[in-house]
């Protein structure tokens, strides 16, 4: 922290004046990005005395609707950016796609930016992230730069198996990822993507059991937190789902995904919360597929379901505060998105929201104040397992499974996934 106030508000005690007499004497964050992640960390902010500040494109997307403290602006404008910084004590992200040359200005004006650039191209460029993390050693998918189509051949021959090709930046909820089905469709994509400019990345797609995370936070003083490794699901290139701990994962290896976890972000230097997403290959390793550095998806079970959420661990790390407890409370929380449907539904989202509290008293929902788009993520469902069942007992961990699903279902599309017709 930059502030005299920070340390004097902590050693204060014996002072006759109070150092945080008025509301601006507590820190101040500056989010970048006003979507649901910054909604959220407002909301962990809010608990801790401060008021997050956000930049958002427009007045209605999701944090702006709920901060007093908004600057409209666009990321990729140097004098929004600086707006936003002003008399912050930290500037962080809601996503990762602030021009890294911007974010070099603002450090040399003297903004405090965590994560700080040089870590946070990792998460924005998915080219430099595989070589750094193969320079590191940590386990990665064979990869390679396409400049041209005929790549493809030559990588294809040194995998031996099918390819995955993606945009180096820009990608996200599975775009600017092609799963090719076979060598003609990866010189397509390499084709399309590279008319469009932008660097391309060829992968061996990797035969996987399943997908992990492994969510740790890290604080500028160095300390390290990692909570549960867990399992995600995605559908159509999207998080639908997230079981945590991950069910009958070897204790070893989730050991490992915790350390890689840490080891990462002290290796890169990371600040704030950092995401790990995995593999499982069919052989029991892991291998790190891309990372994140800020709240993620993976993470949203915390916040009912861990004694720290991802968001206020987020808050503390940037400000270099000591960070929380990340045990969880339950032996299983899984996390349901609420994804819009193809079609809306003709019973409003409060109604629906009703129904299910009437239904299911224990379902926590957490709405994104979007409007409702097929597909568009609108909110999440966290479901807690009661505290005497087992992690390691399938019917227990399936049942909690089946609650948040079908809650979150509900919410999305208005109809119950097991037929029930409201008692009627
Ligand atoms: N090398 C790979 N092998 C197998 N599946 C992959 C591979 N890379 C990506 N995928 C699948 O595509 C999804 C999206 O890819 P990812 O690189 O995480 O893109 P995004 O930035 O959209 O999250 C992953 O969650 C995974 O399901
Ligand atoms: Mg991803």
């Amino acid at each position: 922290m930059q502030v005299a106030a920070g340390a004097g508000g902590r050693a204060g005690r014996d002072n006759i004046t109070p150092v945080r007499s008025t509301p601006s004497a507590s820190p101040l964050v500056a989010m970048i990005g006003g979507g649901q992640l910054a909604r959220m960390t407002h909301q962990a902010a809010i608990a801790l005395g401060q008021t997050l500040r956000v930049l958002a494109v427009s007045p209605d997307e999701s944090a702006a609707q709920v901060t007093p403290d908004v600057v409209i602006g666009a990321h990729t404008d140097l004098d929004a950016l600086r707006r936003a910084a002003a008399g912050a004590d930290a500037l962080t992200f809601d996503h990762e796609h602030v021009p890294t040359e911007l974010l070099e200005k603002l450090v040399a004006e003297g903004v405090t930016v965590h994560p700080p650039p040089q870590a946070l191209v990792h998460a924005q460029d998915k080219l430099v992230m595989r070589r750094r993390l193969a320079e590191l050693g940590a386990p990665v998918p064979a990869f390679a730069e396409a400049v041209e189509i005929a790549d493809v051949d030559a990588f294809a021959a040194r995998v031996d198996g099918p390819i995955v090709v993606k945009t180096a930046r820009g990608g996200y909820d599975g775009k600017g990822v092609t799963l090719a089905r076979d060598l003609a469709e990866a010189r397509d994509a390499v084709g399309r993507y590279l008319a469009d400019g932008v660097q391309v990345l060829l992968e061996e797609r990797v035969a996987m059991r399943r997908e992990l995370a492994a969510l740790v936070a890290r604080s500028p003083f160095g300390q390290g937190a990692a909570w549960p490794v867990v399992q995600t699901v995605q559908r159509d290139g999207i998080c639908v789902e997230v079981l945590a701990p991950a069910p009958a994962l070897d204790a070893d290896l989730a050991r490992e995904a915790a350390h890689l976890g840490l080891r990462v972000a002290d290796d890169l230097g990371v600040v704030g919360v950092l995401a790990v997403e995995l593999f499982e290959t069919l052989d029991g390793a892991i291998v790190v597929n891309e990372l994140a550095m800020r709240p993620h998806n993976s993470g949203h079970w915390t916040m009912d379901g861990a004694r720290t959420s991802q968001f206020e661990q987020h808050l503390r790390a940037v400000l270099d505060f000591p960070l929380g407890d990340t045990a969880p409370i339950a032996p299983v929380t899984v996390m349901a998105n609420v994804l819009g449907a193809a079609q809306q539904p003709a019973m409003s989202m409060d109604e629906r929201m009703h129904h299910l509290f009437g239904r299911m008293p224990e379902a926590k929902v957490h709405l994104y104040g979007k409007g409702e788009r097929a597909g568009r993520k609108l909110g999440h469902v966290n479901m807690l397992g009661h505290p005497h069942g087992s992690i390691d007992d399938e019917t227990y961990v399936a049942n909690v499974r089946e609650r948040a699903v079908r809650a979150a279902h509900w919410l999305s599309h208005g109809e119950w996934t097991d037929g029930w017709d409201g008692g009627h």
